[in-house]
């Protein structure tokens, strides 16, 4: 499957007449899950408008290096730097020659100096400027640098001669850009994961929550976009960053983690319900801070909706994962929740030892199925949980 989900892209145009396909090569790009941003030569803009480039991409494009605007959004080392794969399409015989003498006279040859990311460079020339000493020395220097040749292609050109010279096509550039990257367990895929406590008012200083840190959720975040996963994370009140690439939307309360979960459930792969949802909310909350007064108070609390039986009921339900995290029966109530609620996977885990550590030790459950992880790290335990539920996706 071709997948860039999560990957940066810096294309750099320069002045060839393949440059008109770089409007289809961007769509094909964002469509495989990128972020492009677009760098051109001033030759460049003579075959393509930077507005089309900038309606495609969504993104300011970048034409000077010194452009004081441009600089003050985003320079042109930030640029290098935020790169995952600075790919040249069209790259001229001239704009070969001159990154392969190291020069750094225009914005794209400047970044192609300062990043350190991948570097691919798809030839457009005529056949005999191709078939040229200068540029054979000049492409082997870049094969020797580490830089991904992508084509040219043969065929007949623009100027009427015939031979190998041509840019490759936007599917072939978007395959070969695909390549470069692992795909992963979950390349492609939509997970939308709650993480954290939920906390209840009861007043407006005052709340009901619990000893959930995030730091499962989190880890699970983390690692499902370095196997390649597009994540939504829908969080409780928690002190962790945010994990690289991960989509997060703050929440408090349950009744707002559950409107969050379903406007995100259209196109959602994998639903886990990692937070530890409070079961209960007060039935009514104070508008004032309520006064100590009485030796007792009543509280009266009602039941919070079920987020994750509520995702599966959808009809169009993703491969819904739950946990569990119990001080007894640890197994077995882990069973009896995983087929209350309907849920294709489980992680029951003991209450007492995980809130709040830094490590888990779970049981995996599936209706068919129960095996004991090995106990460590939430970030290691995070990755075999995302193996068996890409084992499981396989076979769905
Ligand atoms: O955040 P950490 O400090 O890293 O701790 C991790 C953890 C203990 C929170 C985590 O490992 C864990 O077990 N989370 C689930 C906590 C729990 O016991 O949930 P539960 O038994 O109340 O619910 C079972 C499942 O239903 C869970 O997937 C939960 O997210 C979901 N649920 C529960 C209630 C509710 N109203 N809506 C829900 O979606």
């Amino acid at each position: 499957m071709l997948s860039l989900t999560n990957k940066r892209i810096l294309l750099g145009i320069t002045g060839g007449i393949a440059a008109y396909k770089c409007a289809e090569l961007t769509r094909l790009l964002i469509k495989a899950g990128a972020e492009v941003r677009v760098a051109m030569t001033k030759a460049a803009t003579e075959f393509i408008t930077p507005l089309t480039m900038q309606a495609l991409s969504g993104q300011r494009v970048h034409l000077d290096l010194l452009d004081i605007d441009a600089e003050a959004a985003m320079g042109h080392i930030e640029l290098a730097r935020w790169a995952d794969l600075v790919l040249i399409a069209p790259a001229t015989a001239d704009f070969i020659a001159r990154i392969s003498h190291g020069q750094a006279n225009d914005i794209l040859s400047t970044m192609v100096l300062a990043t350190s990311a991948k570097i691919a460079v798809a030839p457009a020339m005529n056949q005999a400027m191709w078939a040229d000493d200068s540029t054979t020395t000049n492409l082997n220097t870049l094969v020797d640098r580490g830089y991904h040749i992508f084509g040219p292609a043969e065929g007949e050109q623009a100027c009427g001669d015939v031979g190998p010279g041509r840019m490759l096509e936007p599917a072939q550039l978007l395959e070969l850009s695909s390549s470069l990257f692992e795909t992963g367990l979950l390349a492609g895929k939509n997970i939308v994961i709650t993480g954290g406590p939920t906390r209840e008012a009861i007043d407006p200083v005052r709340f009901i929550s619990n000893h959930s840190s995030g730091k499962m959720a989190y880890a699970l975040a983390a690692e499902a976009v370095a196997a390649g996963a597009k994540v939504t994370l829908i969080s409780g009140p928690v002190n962790l960053a945010t994990p690289d690439s991960v989509h997060r939307i703050d929440v408090v309360n349950a009744a707002q983690m559950l409107d969050a979960t379903l406007e995100h459930m259209s196109n959602c792969d994998v639903f886990i319900g990692v937070a530890a949802v409070a079961d209960y909310r007060p039935a009514e909350v104070e508008a004032q801070k309520i006064k100590k007064s009485d030796e007792q108070m009543q509280l009266t609390l009602i039941k919070n909706p079920d987020i994750i039986s509520e995702v599966a009921k959808l009809d169009r339900k993703p491969f819904v994962v739950g946990f569990a995290a119990e001080t007894n029966d640890i197994v077995s109530n882990g069973k009896d929740k995983l087929t209350r609620k309907n849920l294709d996977m489980l992680f029951a885990n003991n209450a007492t030892e995980t809130f709040n550590s830094d490590s888990i030790s779970v049981t995996a459950l599936t209706k068919t199925s129960e095996s004991e992880l090995s106990a460590g790290n939430k970030n290691v335990v995070a990755r075999n949980m995302l193996q068996l539920i890409a084992t499981a996706l396989g076979a769905s």
